[in-house]
């Protein structure tokens, strides 16, 4: 164990979505001595079922609440001596902050605020203690849009959100910002890139296209499916926060991506091919005749790319899976995960997809 290395409380926020549960699974498999606990409010994105094999875990305690609830949020940090905040909890698809952009103001920026002021106090009552860290996951979208020659984001490209979900994503960043300025809290902050992988809810581009090859239903590709997003399997996103939270100093910032530009309808061809190649019974195949082009999606981002030189020059991080066997090993994932997944798609989720899709 190196001097940056030391066991911790850790709270995560969020740790029943997607990428926070699969950091929950990261942290308690590297760190199992750590005290680890989960505050979530279980909206339809959250999930149990993605930390069941956890019920058993000694250190482990899931609680479910608002992190705008600032006497539950006080109350957790005291009683459980957090030192670590790892904070995962938002509102996170674009499309249901065009329809409905409240939710994302509340959670994401009001709830933010609400975490950093518990934390602050929790903080300076116990000394200011050097080693706590905040750490907030934070979004290459709060960057807006690049055009086909741009040069990838950086951590000093000025934030230019265009929807309301990454624009409530860049005003929590700029009150993290404040809060390392202003009191001397020692925050970090990791702008991701898109993510993939196992306990992604449907609505997302690649479970979605997955779960309707299997059920035979159209491929939605919005505009002309030229849209460019930079993909990055969930656990190197994990294991370069972890990386993060151990080696950096407070106040920094770095972007997290794997360099991998794919074009929306190139992706959805891979994942065509892949069911096709590991699918024994699809309904139909090859399943690309079920590509559709639909209506766009208003506001449409059409490039993101993310320079993560900092992060693997300053700390030694690398990303370890590529885009084909990050995809192979997802969709064999989709296809052995039926528990999972089938209950998702609810009445509530089906009257959501009639509203995007119809
Ligand atoms: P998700 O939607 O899958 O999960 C969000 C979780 O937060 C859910 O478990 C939900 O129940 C919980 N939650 C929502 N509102 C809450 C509240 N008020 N109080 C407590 N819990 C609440 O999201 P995700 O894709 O796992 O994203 C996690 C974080 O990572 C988000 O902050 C997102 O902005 C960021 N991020 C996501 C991606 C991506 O590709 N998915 C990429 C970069 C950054
Ligand atoms: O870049 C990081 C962001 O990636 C995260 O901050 C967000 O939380 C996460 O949801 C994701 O946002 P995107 O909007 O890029 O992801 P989504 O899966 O919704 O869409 C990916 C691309 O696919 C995007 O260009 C829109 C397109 N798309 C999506 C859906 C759901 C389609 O063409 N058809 C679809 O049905």
């Amino acid at each position: 164990m190196t001097s940056t290395e030391r066991s911790r409380n850790i709270l995560i926020t969020g740790g029943a979505g997607f990428i926070g549960s699969n950091f929950v699974h990261h942290w308690c498999k590297h760190y199992p001595s750590d005290r680890v606990v989960v505050l979530d409010a279980l909206t339809y994105a959250g999930n149990l079922k993605s930390l069941a094999d956890l019920d058993s875990h000694p250190n482990f305690r899931f609680v479910q609440g608002d992190i705008c609830d600032r006497m539950l949020v006080s109350q957790l940090l005291a009683e459980e001596a957090i030192d670590t905040v790892a904070h995962f909890a938002a509102e996170s698809h674009v499309d249901r902050s065009i329809l409905g952009p409240d939710a994302f103001v509340l959670t994401n920026v009001v709830g933010t605020f609400t975490l950093l002021e518990s934390f602050r106090y929790h903080w300076m009552e116990r000394g200011k203690p050097t080693g706590d860290r905040f750490l907030h996951v934070s979004t290459d979208e709060v960057y807006g849009s690049l055009g086909a020659n741009d040069p990838s984001f950086t951590e000093t490209t000025p934030y230019t959100p265009n929807s309301p979900y990454s624009a409530s994503k860049a005003g929590s960043d700029h009150l993290v910002r404040a809060y390392f300025h202003t009191y001397g809290m020692p925050t970090l902050m990791t702008n991701c890139s898109n993510n993939y992988g196992p306990y992604h809810f449907p609505e997302k581009l690649i479970p979605l296209m997955c779960i309707n090859i299997l059920m035979g239903k159209p491929l939605p590709v919005y505009g002309d499916g030229q849209n460019i997003r930079d993909w990055l399997y969930v656990e190197d996103h994990c294991s370069a926060l972890d990386c993060v939270l151990r080696y950096s100093a407070p106040g920094e910032t770095y972007n997290i991506g794997g360099n991998n530009e794919v074009k929306n309808i190139d992706l959805v061809h891979m994942l065509c091919g892949l069911m096709d190649e590991l699918a024994p019974n699809l309904p139909v195949r090859p399943s690309k005749q079920l590509i559709t082009f639909v209506k766009d999606r208003p506001g449409h981002d059409r490039r993101y790319a993310i320079d993560s030189t900092k992060l693997q020059m300053k700390l030694g991080w690398k990303p370890s899976v590529t885009v084909a066997e990050g995809l192979r090993h997802t969709v064999r994932w989709y296809l052995t995960n039926p528990d999972w997944w089938q209950p998702l798609l609810s009445e509530e989720y089906q009257a959501y997809y009639q509203t995007v899709y119809a």
